[in-house]
């Protein structure tokens, strides 16, 4: 269940969110129509007590003009009786359907009695009018004076003032839920929009949350690639080191074991040779042979050793062992060479001078192998915190994309570089030919000088000696 709040809990913040979006546009919708209704009632109501009013005072015209017709006969004081009539009329017609519809059943009773009541009247009044045109106004006054209309219209105010109030107060109920309603929607809203802003605070610190641990887990995931990074340079460079240290034991081996023994049988078998007689022409044929093939064995030996551990670098140090390896490769491969080198062959620590020296192999042979080149340059610079070494042909280049899975030669220069703090820049494009330059830092400044503490190396190749070109 906890997995599950902890998977799902940004989804179900984001429904919560929208869940209270919702409730507040419906809050809001019903407070509207609450008010709106209450609104419309209250104003209703006030419509209905003017009426009401005005009402009243009509019924009070037409009294005024039926008095004053009795008392003068004149004929225009019955105008305020003729234009009260038809309004009252009106305002009966318009109050019938409000009561009609009146929650207060008592109000449609006491109304139905106020339409009996005025229509009582007004025949009370309409009787004698016509009495007084039709020459009877001692009968029309006897009406008049027996206080019939005058109990009426009593009975009238009375129900008039009965309504009004159930107005008045049915207006006061409508203001007070209005009051209400306004109060309890904004109540809602601020209720649904605090829960919003809490579901909002929430949602925003998950995410938060959720960053900071994403960031931690990145953090986490980019510190073990940079641990095992390093620990596969440390490896590389360790099988490396291993490597060349193995070349150096095979190369020493070979040359002092097998070196001595080649050595020691061509020397004893021209003692041999020198102790036959001219009369075995055929084993003297036969030892020359042997010599033969131990002075070819003996080259053997000498080019491999070269290809192990060359000679020349131990011997004299970088600069001469580029000079002689670059003219032979490239005498092998027809380029015109251009080299930049030290004259003084600087004094390297002896890993910076087998990496540079293992660059410039590799980047030989790659040239030899894909370039298609003319031409050749071959810079060494050693400044006093650092050597560069660049190895440039004119060839037809290459793109990154076109490495064949598996290669290794650029990998392990750039390895060779970088685990000795170094770095390795290829430039090359198709048709502009490659540059290969590689920086390498030197800890104690190089001296500069010709002799230096040699340790015990196999002898010089001989001249003509090819160097084999290893990889890297
Ligand atoms: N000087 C160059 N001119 C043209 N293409 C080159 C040059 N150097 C390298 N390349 C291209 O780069 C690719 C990678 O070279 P890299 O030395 O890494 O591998 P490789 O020589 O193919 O194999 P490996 O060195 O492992 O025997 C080569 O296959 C070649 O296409
Ligand atoms: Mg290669």
């Amino acid at each position: 269940m906890d997995a599950w709040l902890t998977r799902w809990r940004r989804e179900l913040a984001l429904g919560g969110c929208l869940v209270v979006a919702a409730g507040i546009l419906v809050v809001s919708e019903l407070g509207h129509r609450s008010i709106t209704h209450r609104y419309q009632s209250a104003m209703q109501s006030i419509a209905t007590s003017v009426r009401l009013n005005t009402l009243s005072a009509r019924l009070a015209d037409a009294e005024t003009g039926q008095r004053s017709f009795l008392l003068t006969a004149k004929r225009e004081y019955l105008e305020p009786y003729e234009d009260a009539v038809p309004q009252i009329r009106k305002l009966l017609d318009e109050l019938r359907p409000h009561y009609a519809l009146h929650p207060d059943a008592d109000a449609e009773k006491v109304y139905a009695t106020l339409i009996a009541a005025i229509g009582a009247k007004l025949g009370e009044i309409d009787l004698t009018l016509d009495l007084t045109e039709h020459a009877r106004i001692d009968r029309a006054l006897e009406i008049v004076q027996s206080g019939v209309g005058q109990r009426t219209m009593d009975e009238i105010r009375f129900l008039l003032e009965d309504l009004s109030r159930r107005e008045d107060n049915s207006a006061r109920t409508i203001a007070e839920g209005w009051h209400a309603s306004l109060a309890l929607s904004r109540l809602g809203i601020a209720l649904v929009a605090a829960l919003n802003v809490v579901l909002v605070v929430a949602l925003f610190f998950g995410l938060k949350r959720d960053w900071r641990v994403s960031n931690e887990r990145q953090d986490l995931l980019n510190r073990h690639v940079r641990e095992r990074t390093r620990q596969l340079d440390s490896l590389a460079s360790r099988l490396q080191e291993a490597a060349e240290a193995e070349r150096s034991a095979l190369a020493r081996e070979l040359h002092d074991e097998l070196g001595a023994l080649l050595t020691a049988s061509k020397m004893d078998i021209a003692w041999i040779r020198g102790r036959l007689g001219e009369e075995h022409a055929a084993l003297h044929q036969k030892l020359a042979r042997v010599i033969q093939h131990l002075d070819q064995g003996m080259v053997a030996k000498r080019r491999i050793v070269e290809g192990l551990r060359p000679s020349t670098l131990s011997t004299f140090g970088l600069a001469t062992a580029a000079r002689e390896l670059t003219e032979q490769v490239a005498e092998r491969a027809g380029w015109d060479v251009e080299l930049e080198l030290p004259e003084i062959d600087p004094q390297l620590p002896e890993e910076v001078e087998i990496a540079l020296f293992r660059v410039l192999q590799e980047s030989l042979t790659n040239a030899t192998k894909y370039a298609q080149a003319t031409r050749v340059r071959v810079r060494l610079g050693c400044e006093p915190l650092h050597c560069r070494l660049e190895v440039e042909d004119n060839g037809r280049g290459f793109r990154a994309g076109e490495m064949r899975s598996g290669a290794q030669g650029l990998f392990g220069m750039r390895q060779r570089t970088e685990a000795r703090g170094g770095s390795l820049h290829v430039l090359s494009a198709p048709g502009s030919g490659t540059l290969i330059r590689a920086l390498l830092p030197v800890q104690s400044p190089p001296c500069w000088r010709s002799s230096r503490p040699r340790e015990s190396v196999p002898v010089a190749p001989a001249p003509g000696d090819a160097h084999g070109i290893a990889g890297a």
